[in-house]
């Protein structure tokens, strides 16, 4: 088949969806390989490295976009999306609320869609989970950028002029992105609490030296399916505020990346949380692109309010664009060799296959993205 990689055209964008390994390595499975001239150079490769690797380079962007299968990072933009050929296959992150007025056309040129967003979180899937590889480096670099903010050192110092204690690090979700936060702030010395609904994590986070505050509760109320969180009951949110408030006065960074699948960011920290934590302190709001944790976040912006700094970017993975593209390219070939048989052909009876799948052939496939499209006639 004829693979085709573009130069991703979104802001704050420098991840490109393959490297020259894995460009390599679909070259070796009888596949062409072409991308559009400069694709890799936001994250340092070179239009050479991927010839050396059996791929063709093309300075015709439209030209790139006529091949069989499209590998992204992002959702193609309008312009993109009608220059792919129908019937073309196109792999990529996508978020169905924010792509949702593009669809009529997917469907009409008869594109299939396989959304890396979508690859279910099971052990057989986990080296093609994008969603984690990304959100581990978002929380390793959300420490760094928190440590960039704050007015203080991280780590306990003994110095002639004094010793000087910790910083606290306070994480409200202890997910994938929240454990990484975790365990590099521990790195860097600071103490750190975290806070999450699901009990379970409790001793994930206890054993990366990290303090778990608890909201005292008799049943499993955040406790989801798929070992996901869900909505929690008003009496429990009531409790949780009460936690936040009391802790976060003393906390000099918070990490926030509290997640609810296909819902939007609970809000957990309000207005006068952010006014009694101590000047010089700072939030960074990895759940901005959902709404935001915390109610003053402004997506893809870094205000301060009440001299405390909030950070609502919402691209960190594409601030590592080396490590970002190679983990993403990874994942991706990990699906596109897990999905394809002999025959290039798709098994929709297969679990991540159609998963991952949100239109077959112009086809939906995806209950979420039928209730969408439902909703909006
Ligand atoms: P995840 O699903 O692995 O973790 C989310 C955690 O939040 C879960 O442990 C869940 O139990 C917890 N949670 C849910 N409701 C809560 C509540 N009310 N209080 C406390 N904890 C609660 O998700 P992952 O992959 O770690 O992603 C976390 C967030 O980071 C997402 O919003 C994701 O979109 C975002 N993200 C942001 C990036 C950026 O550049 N800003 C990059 C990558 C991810």
């Amino acid at each position: 088949m004829k693979i085709g990689i573009i130069k991703e055209v979104n802001s704050f964008e420098n991840r490109v969806a393959i490297t020259p390994e894995i460009a390599k390595k679909l070259s070796s499975l009888n596949h062409n390989i072409l991308i559009e001239s400069g694709a890799g150079k936001g994250a340092y490769i070179t239009d050479k490295q991927y010839t050396e690797s059996g791929a063709s380079i093309s300075q015709n962007k439209t030209e790139v976009l006529e091949s069989d299968i499209i590998l992204k990072v992002n959702a193609p933009t309008k312009d993109e999306l009608n220059s792919i050929k129908d019937g073309a296959t196109i792999i990529t992150f996508f978020q169905i609320k924010d792509e949702i007025d593009h669809i009529d056309l997917y469907i009409k040129k008869k594109i299939t869609l396989l959304s890396m967003s979508h690859v279910p979180r099971t052990t057989l899937a986990q080296n093609m989970d994008a969603l984690s590889s990304q959100s581990n480096i978002a929380g390793y670099k959300a420490t760094i950028i928190g440590a960039d903010h704050i007015s203080i050192y991280m780590p306990l110092l003994m110095t002639a002029a004094g010793t000087i204690k910790p910083a606290k690090v306070l994480i409200i979700g202890a997910g994938v992105a929240g454990l990484a936060a975790i365990a590099n702030a521990k790195r860097m010395g600071a103490q750190v609490y975290a806070f999450d609904v699901r009990p379970v994590v409790k001793e994930q986070v206890e054993s990366l030296g990290a303090k778990f505050i608890e909201v005292e509760s008799d049943g499993d109320d955040g406790v989801g399916e798929g070992g996901y969180a869900k909505e929690v009951s008003d009496d429990y949110k009531k409790k949780q505020g009460e936690l936040i408030n009391k802790t976060i006065q003393d906390i000099d960074l918070v990490i926030t990346t509290a997640l609810i699948p296909e819902k939007p960011a609970p809000k957990l920290i309000d207005k006068s949380m952010v006014e009694s934590m101590k000047p010089g302190s700072a939030i960074i709001d990895l759940a901005a692109l959902n709404g935001g944790n915390c109610e003053l976040t402004k997506t893809d912006e870094i205000i301060e309010h009440n001299h405390v700094i909030i950070d609502g970017r919402s691209n960190i993975p594409s601030t590592m664009p080396k490590h970002a593209s190679q983990l993403y390219a990874k994942n991706l070939f990990n699906l596109f060799n897990h999905i394809y048989n002999e025959n290039n052909e798709l098994n929709m009876e297969e679990e991540i296959t159609n998963g991952s799948t949100l239109i077959n052939k112009g086809t939906v496939n995806n209950k979420l993205l039928q209730e969408f499209l439902d909703q909006r006639s």
